[in-house]
């Protein structure tokens, strides 16, 4: 008997996961004694705030928090998340019905889909942006169109370019500032035009508020949901990842319309079983701390910023430095591509980057660099693209 395929055709849909693929090039290159740097995957290198730690270390040896949790979340955890919101962006939530935990915001921007999406209906995607706008509504097998973000337009999507007959079927559209991979911000009324074309083509507008703490130059990012009429229309997924150095702890918020946070709870009942109370916890204290922590993150992130601006920008290439988020965002040189820089500074300086193309179609002729090493490591990283390119 021959054996079928292992593996169900949805996964045929999607492209490597791309930091799969980065973590079995570092791993290669490793086992031939290669000296790798990584500035593929932004993960913080420094550790969780004592604060969390420690609070964890109490709440984990307390037999209250080793059952099931429920998937609405404790209530010390949806107040503390409301109580962030209202301090940071003074925006009001009512912790029973419109904060959720999410196992991470990956999780929560996956299920989405699940949740909202009818085979056939569109999402809208930035692109470039995180993979998951995409693998997320195929996986459901519905439509991402992608809504290419330029330098031109300050990164921003061109809502007046898409056709009328795909926001006909349009059912959510991803929006991410500060952004990943390209680093910019909201600093005009996206927001409020993206409130008004999903009320006229009713839509759900799905802002995913990974990085709104990591900011630099003064400039203090807004929630969504400050948006007059957001809640009517849309929904925040908030993220402890990067704020508070959590990547591993798994831990973010969906928060807003309670539509939404309703459907997205029906879904979670049958798929998981919530979050860890102990975890709950823990980002209670994180989110109820005075956030030294994360203005501390933010200045260093803002030094090895500076470093590898100068560094890129001496050699010649094309690059902003980014109000927020971890990551630089470079034009390549003259005459490569994203594949073929990101290829030559591996093989020729031992350094992985990403390239733009990864995050999507309009991401071609850029790199994206983390600043998620140690200062020491990425001003290496930086003399040995320069020589490099240099050379
Ligand atoms: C834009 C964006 N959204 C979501 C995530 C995932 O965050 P989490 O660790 O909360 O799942 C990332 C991680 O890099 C990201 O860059």
């Amino acid at each position: 008997m021959t054996r079928r395929a292992v593996g169900a055709a949805r996964l045929g849909l999607l492209p490597p996961y791309l930091f799969a693929e980065i973590e079995r090039k570092i791993a290669a290159k490793r086992a031939e004694g290669v000296d790798i740097i990584s500035l593929g995957i932004g993960d913080p290198d420094t550790p969780t705030p004592g604060v969390v730690v420690r609070r964890m270390q109490d709440a984990v040896a307390d037999p209250g928090t080793h059952q099931y949790p429920s998937n609405r979340g404790r209530a010390s955890f949806r107040d503390a998340v409301a109580g962030f919101y209202e301090r940071r962006f003074a925006v009001s939530l009512d912790p029973d019905t419109e904060v959720i935990p999410a196992l991470g915001a990956k999780e929560a921007i996956a299920n989405i889909n699940l949740a909202l999406l009818d085979p056939g209906a569109v999402a809208l995607a930035s692109d470039p942006g995180y993979p998951v706008y995409t693998m997320g509504p195929l996986l459901v097998g519905a439509e991402p169109v992608p809504m290419p973000l330029i330098p031109s337009r300050g990164f921003e999507p061109d809502f007046d370019a898409i056709p009328a007959e795909v926001l006909d079927r349009a059912r959510l559209m991803y929006l991410n500032y500060p952004n990943n991979p390209t680093g910019a911000v909201v600093e005009g009324d996206l927001f409020e035009r993206a409130v008004a074309l999903a009320r006229r083509h009713d839509f759900i507008v799905v802002h995913d508020n990974a990085y709104s703490e990591i900011t630099y130059d003064g400039y203090v990012a807004p929630s969504f949901l400050a948006t007059p009429g957001a809640k009517e229309v849309g929904i925040e997924v908030f993220s402890l990842s990067k704020t508070y150095n959590m990547t591993g702890w798994r831990s973010g918020a969906v928060v807003g319309n309670p539509d939404v946070l309703s459907a997205y709870w029906q879904l979670k009942t049958n798929l998981d079983s919530g979050m860890f109370d102990a975890v709950q916890e823990a980002s209670v204290a994180a989110l109820e701390s005075d956030q030294a922590s994360v203005r501390e993150m933010c200045g260093i992130y803002r030094r090895r910023r500076d470093v590898l601006v100068d560094a890129l920008r001496a050699i010649g290439l094309d690059v902003t430095p980014p109000k927020g988020a971890i990551y630089v965002w470079a034009r390549v040189p003259e005459g490569e591509t994203s594949a073929s820089f990101t290829e030559r500074v591996l093989e020729g300086a031992g350094v992985v980057i990403t390239p733009g193309s990864a995050y999507g179609r309009s991401g071609e002729g850029f790199v994206r660099m983390s600043l998620t090493v140690p200062d020491a490591r990425l001003m290496e990283a930086a003399e040995r693209i320069s020589r490099l390119v240099r050379s």
